[in-house]
């Protein structure tokens, strides 16, 4: 944990709850959570339910952000929501994840797009990178880490990059996909990787300075592991953030290990 970074936990509630149900886990959450200056709580719920979250929420307490965005601004794009229509509503955008690479055929180039698109619609990527198991087993890792990686911010600039969130997700890790625990270490090794990447095309500071973020089954009980990891700055977190004891328990969690450090 770097004391000089705030502490960034983000809810993917990826395909769950409808505004009803979304409005209620935001007020129970909303009674357990305090406002932390030093920890960021960002709710992604469904579209639907971002308009009246955004009038529900303390913004100080919490932010928004969609799951996904269309890259073109407007257009015949019949269903789709522009990252330009979701500019003032969140704050951030998931873009990438694997879930959407997977499902969807998102190719680097998509995500590339949509990750340009955001930082122009004044929305934060959180962009999601990691590798399948199959490609673990492969040994391909790190091959897939830096062509998401390098494709994702092929058309950042430094200064862009300051508004970009990074995300690593082994899709192995993943609850729904395969859910094995990962490693500190291996997390460790990861985001090292990543942070050198990031150091050879941004130079040094910037990929100091750069919030990258672990995903892949935290739990209340765990989170501490693995904000402990050195390099990672926060949590994305899927199924436990659907659980408001859950959720509110790993913002105390972080909330702790911030006082105690
Ligand atoms: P789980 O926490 O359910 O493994 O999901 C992680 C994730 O995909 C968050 O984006």
């Amino acid at each position: 944990m770097n004391l000089r970074k705030k502490t960034l936990i983000i809810a993917n509630w990826k395909m769950h709850l409808n505004t009803h149900q979304a409005s209620l886990l935001v007020h129970r959450l909303d009674e357990r959570i305090q406002v932390h200056r030093d920890i960021e709580v960002v709710l992604a719920p469904s579209m639907l339910s971002l308009q009246p979250l955004s009038q529900q929420i303390n913004h100080r307490k919490f932010k928004l952000a969609a799951q996904n965005g269309y890259a073109t601004d407007e257009g015949a794009y019949t269903g789709e929501v522009s990252f330009a229509m979701l500019s003032g509503l969140v704050t951030y955008a998931i873009v990438g994840h694997s879930a959407r690479r997977i499902y969807f055929n998102e190719t680097l180039e998509v995500v590339r797009d949509k990750v340009q698109a955001a930082v122009r619609n004044d929305i934060m990527p959180v962009i999601c990178i990691g590798e399948t198991k199959q490609e673990r087993d492969a040994g391909e890792g790190r091959q897939v880490l830096h062509d998401q990686l390098t494709t994702a911010l092929m058309n950042i600039t430094s200064r862009e990059l300051e508004r970009v969130v990074l995300a690593y997700e082994p899709v192995w890790a993943i609850s729904t996909f395969d859910g094995i625990i990962a490693k500190p270490d291996d997390i460790e090794k990861s985001i090292a990787y990543i942070r050198m990447q990031l150091r050879e095309l941004y130079g040094e500071k910037a990929a100091e300075n750069m919030y990258i973020l672990y995903g892949g089954s935290v739990n209340d009980h765990d989170v501490r592991s693995y904000l402990e990891v050195p390099g990672v700055d926060g949590a994305l977190v899927g199924a436990a953030s659907l659980n408001y004891h859950q959720f509110s328990a790993m913002i105390d969690a972080a909330y702790r290990m911030r006082t105690e450090a």
